[in-house]
């Protein structure tokens, strides 16, 4: 079945009029955030600088997704990888993300958005493991947009984790080694309840996916835009969109 939800007539405001009525979204936009650092080096800037311009993009995303009918949004703020970079450029980010997350959660959850996080979120510090907590809980029931943040995220060690949860299942009966299907594999992994992504987007004219969903991409749409992450707007956004809505997805048949 294809994946997508169609731009309802409702939804369209002032800011998508460029988009064709007709025009399909992705249910499920993932994103990899790229470039903050050069935004930065570009302007002589401390890289956190970088990452607080970030912040704003993150923000617009989550407008232009809501704005737009997408059900998911998926951001890769903090890589497993990410911990190998200077102290000073790992505390500002986790600094940011204590900021963005009690600052403006109380306006995300009039948005209507449901917060969730996934990755090996054990290796957080503590206060930040309860702030997270406490804000799904805040938004649990928001319905309009969910917006999953990756943290200590990666995708091997999400399969590294998905596997050991599958053999505890077949050690405690409640699957049979030989009933392993994809459909086990994906409920045991950080995403289970959320659909496949049907768009990747990763800024600043890099084409990797740097170990990013790599179980839940099979059939994703991949769209490499050449802006840095803090320079990729509402525009930007809307303009990956049509290019999406433009692909022909075949999910491996012949239509
Ligand atoms: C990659 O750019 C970006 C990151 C490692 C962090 C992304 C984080 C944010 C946008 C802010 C926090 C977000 C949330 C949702 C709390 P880079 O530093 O690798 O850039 P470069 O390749 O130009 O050096």
């Amino acid at each position: 079945m294809i994946n997508m939800g169609k731009i309802e007539q409702s939804n369209i405001t002032e800011t998508l009029s460029a988009v064709p009525a007709t025009a399909s979204v992705p249910r499920h936009v993932a994103i990899i955030m790229d470039g903050n650092g050069r935004w930065a080096k570009k302007r002589s800037l401390p890289r956190i600088a970088g990452h607080k311009k970030g912040m704003d993009t993150v923000r617009s995303a989550i407008e232009t997704c809501a704005e737009a009918g997408v059900e998911y949004l998926t951001l890769y703020a903090f890589s497993s990888e990410n911990w190998k970079r200077p102290d000073d450029e790992v505390s500002g980010l986790m600094g940011l993300l204590r900021h963005y997350v009690v600052k403006e959660l109380g306006e995300l959850h009039k948005q209507g958005v449901r917060l969730r996080f996934i990755g090996r979120l054990e290796g957080l510090a503590e206060d930040i493991q309860d702030i997270l907590k406490s804000a799904e809980k805040r938004t649990e029931n928001n319905s309009k947009l969910t917006v999953i943040i990756a943290l200590n995220y990666g995708a091997r060690a999400e399969l590294i984790d998905a596997f050991k949860d599958l053999l505890d299942k077949v050690d405690e009966g409640q699957i049979k080694a030989d009933e392993l299907d994809e459909e086990a594999i994906s409920k045991s992994l950080y995403t289970k309840d959320f659909p496949d992504p049907d768009l990747i987007i990763r800024t600043s004219g890099e084409e990797r996916l740097s170990n990013f969903l790599l179980w839940q991409s099979a059939y994703a749409e991949l769209i490499f835009a050449d802006e840095l992450w803090p320079d990729f707007d509402k525009k930007c956004l809307l303009n990956a969109f049509q290019t999406f809505s433009k692909r022909e997805r075949r999910f491996g048949a012949r239509l």
